[in-house]
């Protein structure tokens, strides 16, 4: 990872796809990833089958313990130095997303928006 991938990671948002429904001119572009909306779904497919049970970051599928357990592996600071982010792109154990992968990028914007349970 260069510093100038670092850097573009950082300030891409996720595009989440928000459906063809928004009313004409509406705001429907780039917008910080959420909790509810990306991270928690992405954990929940990609993750939770095994992180279950006795594992750490052990996941339930529901989105408020959920965020309990995650939370102590982000880093808000440097969300691509985060626990979870080194984790779920092979850095920490072996690769579950791909760097630069929507889902990878959206665990990142979500962390460098704070890491709120939005
Ligand atoms: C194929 C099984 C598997 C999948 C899928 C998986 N993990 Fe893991 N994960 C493990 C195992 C086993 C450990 C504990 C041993 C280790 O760290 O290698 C672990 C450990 C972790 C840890 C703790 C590391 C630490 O240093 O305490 C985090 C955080 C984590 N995984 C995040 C994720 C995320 C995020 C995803 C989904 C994007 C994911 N994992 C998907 C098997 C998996």
């Amino acid at each position: 990872m260069t510093p100038h991938m670092v850097l573009a990671l950082w300030l891409a948002p996720a595009c989440a796809p928000e459906g063809d429904s928004g009313p004409a001119g509406a705001d429907t572009g780039h917008r910080p990833a959420t909790w509810s909306a990306d991270v928690h779904p992405i954990l929940t497919t990609s993750c939770q089958g095994c992180h279950q049970g006795a594992m750490p970051m052990a996941l339930t599928g529901d989105p408020a313990s959920d965020y309990d357990v995650v939370v102590p592996y982000t880093n808000v600071a440097d969300p691509e130095r985060s626990t979870l982010y080194e984790a779920a792109t092979g850095l920490a154990h072996a690769s579950v997303l791909a760097e630069g992968s929507e889902a990878a990028q959206a665990f990142v914007s979500w962390m460098a928006a704070g890491a709120r349970e939005d």
